[in-house]
């Protein structure tokens, strides 16, 4: 596995690979892996040469969020990449991404606005020019996303498609614990006693879910959803029924329909979805 951390070794190191594979896929994280992001690189193709990133990245954090508190563990995240299959990993420095001088932020509206959008302002921005920048530097014909992550996914995916930027963007499902609980870098910040409630949330998501396929209309089926939550100890940012790429919300389940879902337990934030 190759380790690049300067843009001439990143260019080396993808020539090298690009001589080898006929596809080059990018897997982009934050670190602090788990099997989530490990499901990212087996989404990729069997001839791709596969690339991860590596880059905690402060432009999508708000002031009020803690970024020296992100978990960092480098030789943990490499020993799981390598194991993974990864062929490159990309690691650069703040100054590598934003050089001084830099003057470009990217900012996508429509998926981005509303829900996560409300709740951390910027950061979807920050998600927005990372992503970018990792597409100029790395030059993927494809790169992975989580679909955990969903509105997410929807904000590239229009970023994409508004900047004709050649790289397909694959969506990956959610991986989940046995007990239902979506896997991410935050769920390590959970008590015990709180990891013990945490499936709850997707629980009420299936909750939701059911209540809609049994035909109960999606006001009183989210209530329920909500109240469950609530029930369970959970501060609910917002449970709803929403259309699937553009994110605004559905008086009823359509194709592609999602129900999507953030509420706070002791301090964490968890996110989940699921398809309505
Ligand atoms: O999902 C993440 O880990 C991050 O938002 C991403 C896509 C790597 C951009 O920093």
């Amino acid at each position: 596995m190759l380790l690049a951390r300067t843009l001439p070794e990143l260019r080396d190191a993808c020539a090298a690979l690009r001589s080898r594979y006929p596809l080059l896929a990018l897997v982009p994280t934050m670190g602090a892996l788990h099997d989530g992001h490990l499901a990212l690189l087996r989404a990729a193709p069997p001839v791709t040469g596969i690339v991860a990133s590596i880059f905690v990245n402060p432009l999508q954090f708000g002031p009020s969020e803690d970024l020296s508190r992100y978990p960092r563990d480098e030789a943990g995240d490499l020993a799981k990449l390598k194991g993974a299959g990864c062929h490159l990993v990309w690691l650069p420095d703040v100054a590598t991404m934003y050089p001084p001088g830099d003057a470009t932020a990217i900012e996508v509206r429509g998926p981005a606005e509303r829900w996560e959008g409300d709740a951390r302002p910027g950061h979807f921005r920050g998600v927005a020019t990372v992503v970018a920048r990792l597409f100029g530097q790395v030059r993927p014909d494809l790169a992975c996303f989580g679909e955990k992550d969903w509105q997410q996914l929807q904000v590239v995916r229009r970023m994409v498609a508004d900047l004709l930027l050649p790289v397909e963007i694959v969506g990956v499902p959610t991986v989940r614990e046995p007990d239902g609980l979506a896997m991410s870098s935050r769920n390590r910040f959970l008590s015990a006693e709180e990891r013990g409630r945490a499936p709850a949330l997707h629980g009420a998501l299936r909750g939701v879910a059911d209540r809609l396929s049994a035909g109960t209309p999606a006001g009183p089926a989210l209530t329920a959803g909500r109240a469950a939550l609530f029930a369970k100890g959970f501060d609910v940012d917002y449970l709803e029924l929403v259309e699937g790429e553009t994110l605004t919300p559905l008086p009823a389940p359509e194709t592609g329909s999602r129900l999507i879902a953030a509420a706070r337990l002791g301090g964490i934030r968890l996110l989940d979805n699921i398809a309505a």
